[in-house]
């Protein structure tokens, strides 16, 4: 670390470690303390770029806006908790109104939670359900969530997984990762051997398919390292899951909520799925989790689900608000979200050029991964100098994130204005060239 710690950070960092179990924070020092449009601050006041949205949550910038932050404050007021599975509420059934007319045609119904986890809890439990089936099919570097069902899908990081298992319902399978495709195949020439492999392997030796209840995916992968998929993949994976009535189930809990210009990022594939998950950005900050099932599927057994916060009226009066505000400037948004993103995608594709060290550039929209490798032909991961680059960025006031194993993601508010992209990208180019100097 290059920077010197102040004062007050070292001193929260030190009560930190005595208070709190020790989670995944990467080792950089940021202590945020507000934030207001692309930017966060640190407790020293310290002007940062958010190039993460405070994991992909600020969508509509950092702290939300002011109008979300009045609904939220004029609803405190009123009241906070309503215990919505057991009494009824209208804020809640406005903020759901809101969310299917941006959902697709037949969705649905919804139930709320308070995290990406209990969606997927949520979601696999539903598709139980309606299908009678046991099985989940999840892949190798998806990420669903840390509680149990969502846990037994996600394949991202044994580390994640150590102590928890074993997890009986689930199977897993290859997803297609094309930078690195597990059957040496190049697209479009390898015919989905990925999806073959399913057919052959997964759903034939381990469980026959009418044992599947649901596939579970994400339609980028996120945190596995902001892996996007071959445009017709998700069209061979749903005639897969018709023939054998399996139900799909898309995690848009970091792709979703136009993060990549559309709603939902399966829009993308041109695919519609039977279940949906949100959390993330529907919340507009507050904490969320949002299962949406298709009208087709109908409703569930009373008893069978429920919770204490779902529904909070504080979370849905800012989630509402952001909605709206989505929903009144939606195609205006979308196309903006699309331009930035390719702007972005145009300097990392030169950077790819110049730079040995960078393997892949590869998102849709805002949605921006770079993957970091020891050399271009070889394509070996490279985390140390993936941590080096997201290292000097902080230290010169660009926030970042990692994924995966050697890629960083660059995920900004939506609403990021383009001088701020330039300020951003300039800051992380010239640590890419540092660290590519250094490493030559
Ligand atoms: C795709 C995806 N699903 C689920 C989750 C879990 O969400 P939460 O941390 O809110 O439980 C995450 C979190 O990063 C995610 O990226």
């Amino acid at each position: 670390m290059a920077q010197k710690l102040s004062k007050k950070v070292q001193n929260i960092i030190a009560r930190d470690k005595k208070v709190f179990l020790t989670t995944t924070r990467e080792p950089f020092p940021f202590v945020p303390h507000r934030g207001e449009g692309d930017f966060a601050y640190d407790i020293d006041d310290r002007k940062f770029i958010d190039f993460t949205s405070f994991i992909s949550v600020y969508n509509l910038g950092v702290n939300s806006n002011s109008s979300v932050r009045n609904a939220i404050k004029k609803q405190i007021d009123l009241l906070m908790h309503s215990a919505f599975t057991d009494f009824y509420g209208e804020m809640p059934v406005k903020f759901g109104e809101e969310l299917l007319k941006l959902m697709p045609r037949g969705f649905g119904k919804l139930f709320l939670s308070n995290s990406g986890t209990e969606a997927n809890e949520a979601a696999i439990k539903f598709a139980k359900i309606y299908s009678n089936r046991g099985y989940i099919l999840g892949f190798y570097n998806a990420f669903h969530g840390r509680t149990g069902g969502s846990l037994g899908v996600t394949a991202s990081k044994s580390i994640q997984r150590e102590h928890f298992g074993p997890f009986p319902n689930d199977i897993h399978a290859p997803f297609p990762y094309c930078y690195r495709c597990p059957f040496n195949e190049t697209y479009p020439g390898c015919g989905f051997a990925c999806i073959d492999y399913i057919k052959k392997y997964p759903l034939s030796k381990e469980v026959g398919p009418k044992e599947v209840s649901a596939i579970m995916f994400e339609p980028i992968q996120g945190e596995g390292g902001y892996i996007v998929p071959p445009k017709d993949y998700f069209k061979e994976l749903k005639k897969l899951a018709d023939e054998n009535g399996i139900l799909m189930i898309a995690d848009e809990v970091q792709s979703g909520y136009m993060r990549t210009g559309k709603f939902l990022a399966l829009e993308n594939f041109g695919v519609t799925a039977d279940i949906y998950t949100m959390a993330k950005s529907v919340g507009a900050g507050l904490p969320i989790g949002v299962t949406a099932v298709s009208s087709a599927l109908g409703d569930i057994p009373y008893g069978k689900h429920a919770n204490t916060f779902g529904g909070n009226f504080a979370v849905t009066a800012g989630g509402y608000e952001a909605l709206k505000q989505i929903n009144s400037k939606k195609a205006k948004l979308s196309e903006e979200i699309v331009q930035k993103g390719r702007y972005i995608m145009k300097r990392l594709e030169r950077m790819k050029e110049d730079y040995e060290i960078i393997g892949d550039v590869r998102g849709i929209g805002l949605m921006i991964g770079v993957e970091f490798v020891k050399d271009k032909k070889g394509k070996e991961p490279n985390p140390e100098v993936r941590d080096k680059v997201q290292l000097k960025c902080f230290d010169r006031g660009l926030l970042l994130l990692p994924s995966g194993e050697s890629t960083i993601r660059i995920i900004p508010p939506l609403t990021v204005r383009k001088s701020t992209i330039d300020s951003g990208m300039d800051i992380f180019e010239d640590a890419v060239r540092e660290v590519s100097r250094q490493n030559a």
